[in-house]
C-alpha cells in the first residue's frame, strides 16, 4: 500500500508537469493566455504549476501508459476515466490547477473550463493520496508565512491571486466544506484564522460553518469584509493590495459578524421583530459561560447593534436565569 501510495505521487507527479509542458505549447496558448487575461504572471503561474490539459480526448492516459503504468493504477489515479467504449482523460480542455499536499507533493487537480460552461471547476475524485478534507490549498506555501494569522478562502483563483499580491499565507479549502481535520492542521501552523469567503449567500453560509469547528480546536476567527466585491481575486483586482490589508486589519470579530447575519433575518422596524432579535443576541450571548468574556461581548454587542447596554445585560441575565 506505501508502494502503491508513491506511484500515484509519481503519476500525479508526471500529470503536473504534463499540464505544465501543454500550456506552453501552441495548443496550449488559449489556457495561457486565459491565466494573463486574469492577470496571472509568468512566475505565479510557475509558482503554483498551473497547466492545460487539451482537447485530445485521452493523451494523458497514452503518455502514462508510455511510461510503463498499468490501467489499473491510472484508473486508481482519478486521472482517467474507464469507459466501455474507451479510456479517457478525466481533464481535457481546461486550465490546470495542481493540488499540493504540505510537502509540496502533487495529489490531485482542479481543472477550470475557460468559458462559461459547467461544471466550472471539475476536482480529481478522492484517492488513496488525496483526502479532500484532510489537505488545504496553498497551505504548502502558506505554512512558512511569517505572518501571525491565516487567510481563509474559497477558491483556487482567490489563494492564487492573494498569494500574487503578497498575501502568502492564504489557503482554501477545495470543493468542499471546511472540515474539523482542516481546523486541526490549520492549528498546527496559527492560532487566528481571517475568513475571506465570497460575499454571496454561499460564502456568508460557509462562514458561519466555519467559524464553531474553528472555535472548538481554538482558533480564534475574524471575518473580512469584501463588498463591494464577490471574493479576493475580485476584490485585489479592483481594489489592489493596500486596499485588501486594510481590510485585514479590519476584519471583524467572528461573534459580531454571526450576530450582523442574524440581524438579516428581521424586520427592525417592526418593533415584535426587533424584540425577537433582541432575545435571539442574548440568547447567543449565552454561549459564553465565562463571566467576564459575555460582559466584554455584551458591550461589543450593544455597542455594535445600538442597544443599551445595561437593557441588554439584563435580558442576558433573565434569560440566563430560565435556563
Ligand atoms: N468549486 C468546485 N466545483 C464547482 C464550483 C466551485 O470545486 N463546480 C470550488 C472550486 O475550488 C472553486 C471554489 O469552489 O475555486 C469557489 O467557487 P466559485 O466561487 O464559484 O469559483 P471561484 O473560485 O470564484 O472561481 P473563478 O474566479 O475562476 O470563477
Ligand atoms: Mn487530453
Ligand atoms: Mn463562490
Ligand atoms: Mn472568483
Ligand atoms: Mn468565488
Amino acid at each position: 500500500k506505501a508502494d502503491k501510495r508513491s506511484t500515484l505521487l509519481e503519476i500525479n507527479k508526471l500529470a503536473a508537469n504534463y499540464f505544465y509542458y501543454q500550456l506552453h505549447q501552441s495548443q496550449g496558448k488559449i489556457g495561457y493566455d486565459y491565466f494573463r487575461k486574469r492577470e496571472l504572471s509568468d512566475d505565479t503561474i510557475r509558482r503554483f504549476g498551473l497547466g492545460f490539459a487539451n482537447k485530445t480526448s485521452n493523451d494523458l492516459y497514452q503518455y502514462l501508459r508510455s511510461k510503463g503504468y498499468a490501467d489499473e493504477i491510472l484508473r486508481d489515479s482519478g486521472l482517467v476515466t474507464m469507459e466501455e467504449r474507451g479510456t479517457y482523460d478525466k481533464f481535457w480542455n481546461r486550465v490546470m490547477f495542481p493540488i499540493m499536499d504540505v510537502n509540496n507533493r502533487v495529489i490531485g487537480f482542479g481543472g477550470r473550463v475557460m468559458g462559461d460552461g459547467t461544471p466550472k471547476y471539475l476536482n480529481s475524485p478522492e484517492t488513496l493520496i488525496f483526502d479532500k478534507s484532510r489537505n488545504l490549498y496553498g497551505l504548502n506555501y502558506a505554512r512558512t508565512s511569517r505572518e501571525k494569522y491565516m487567510l481563509a478562502c474559497e477558491g483556487y483563483m482567490d489563494v492564487i491571486a492573494m498569494h500574487q499580491a503578497g498575501f502568502t499565507n492564504a489557503v482554501a479549502s477545495l470543493g468542499t466544506a471546511f472540515t474539523t481535520q482542516h481546523a486541526v492542521l490549520l492549528k498546527r501552523y496559527t492560532d487566528t484564522v481571517i475568513l475571506t469567503y465570497d460575499s454571496d449567500g454561499a460564502g456568508v453560509k460557509a462562514a458561519l460553518r466555519a467559524i464553531p469547528i474553528l472555535k472548538e480546536v481554538g482558533i480564534s476567527t475574524r471575518v473580512l469584509n469584501l463588498k463591494p466585491y464577490k471574493d479576493p481575486d475580485e476584490f485585489i483586482k479592483n481594489m489592489g493590495a493596500d486596499a485588501f490589508r486594510e481590510r485585514i486589519a479590519n476584519a471583524q470579530n467572528s461573534f459580531l459578524f454571526e450576530i450582523d447575519v442574524l440581524k438579516r433575518e428581521y424586520d427592525l422596524e417592526d418593533p415584535e421583530q426587533k424584540t425577537k432579535f433582541y432575545n435571539a443576541t442574548a440568547r447567543k450571548l449565552l454561549e459564553f459561560n465565562e463571566a467576564l468574556e459575555r460582559d466584554n461581548y455584551t458591550r461589543a454587542v450593544a455597542q455594535a447593534q445600538f442597544i443599551p447596554y445595561e437593557d441588554l445585560r439584563r435580558l442576558v441575565n433573565r434569560l440566563g436565569n430560565q435556563l
